[in-house]
């Protein structure tokens, strides 16, 4: 079985899908084909579209933009589309995981749902998503073992996702966010906007500023 992992997230480190995945992994088969990609761009290449069509599962994890697909990631999406017309026989099984800077998981459905949409016009046979809530805490959190601490609902989740993606099953999607008082997320958070305005060259009331 060969299955691509796609990260989806313009940033080039640190991102929390990278950690999202690499978590992932970790709940794979060592028996199955695994090739990481990045599409931080908006455009791929011939080849790189080509070479999809080779897998058995693709599984997408991206954040949540403005309740949708981050445009870059969006780009590449139609191109897949426009080139699974020319497919025949496609045998793929799309899995998706979706983090968003909000503390509910469930915020990440509707971007879901667009993948889900996607699969129906590529041809491509859904299988399950994943809705992650408090996705901003996870960039930080690579050191932290799957299952453990604010990682433990994650544990239970991608055990039985990587279980489905194992026999290419589909399942209902699931929502959750990380075991993390919501308080302190707030907390961090806004800690965390104050110190990036500033080191910004701007000043923390240039936060609620209109345009
Ligand atoms: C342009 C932009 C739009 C965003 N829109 C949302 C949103 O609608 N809802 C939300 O909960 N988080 C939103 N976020 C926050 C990201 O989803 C969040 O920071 C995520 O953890 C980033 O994941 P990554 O590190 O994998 O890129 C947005 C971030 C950016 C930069």
């Amino acid at each position: 079985m060969k299955v691509a992992l796609i990260n989806g997230s313009p940033k080039s480190k640190q991102s929390s899908s990278e950690v999202i995945l690499k978590d992932l992994q970790s709940c794979l088969s060592k028996d199955i084909e695994i090739v990481n990609y990045s599409f931080r761009k908006s455009f791929l290449i011939k080849e790189e579209i080509e070479a999809l069509f080779n897998f058995d599962v693709l599984v997408f994890a991206f954040p949540l933009y403005v309740d949708g697909v981050p445009s870059h990631l969006l780009n590449c999406l139609c191109q897949i589309e426009e080139a699974s017309k020319n497919i025949k026989d496609k045998s793929i099984t799309v899995y998706t995981l979706v983090n968003c800077g909000f503390y509910e998981g469930h915020q990440n459905k509707w971007a879901i749902n667009i993948i889900k949409n996607w699969c129906v016009k590529a041809g491509f046979e859904w299988g399950q998503g994943i809705g992650i809530g408090c996705g901003g805490a996870l960039a930080s959190m690579s050191g932290i073992p799957l299952g453990k601490g604010p990682k433990s609902s994650m544990g239970i989740t991608f055990k039985s996702f990587a279980d489905n993606i194992h026999t290419k099953s589909q399942a209902a999607d699931v929502f959750f966010s990380l075991n993390f008082p919501r308080f302190m997320y707030k907390i961090i958070g806004e800690f965390g906007w104050r110190q990036g305005i500033k080191k910004n060259g701007l000043k923390v009331r240039d936060l609620s500023r209109r345009l």
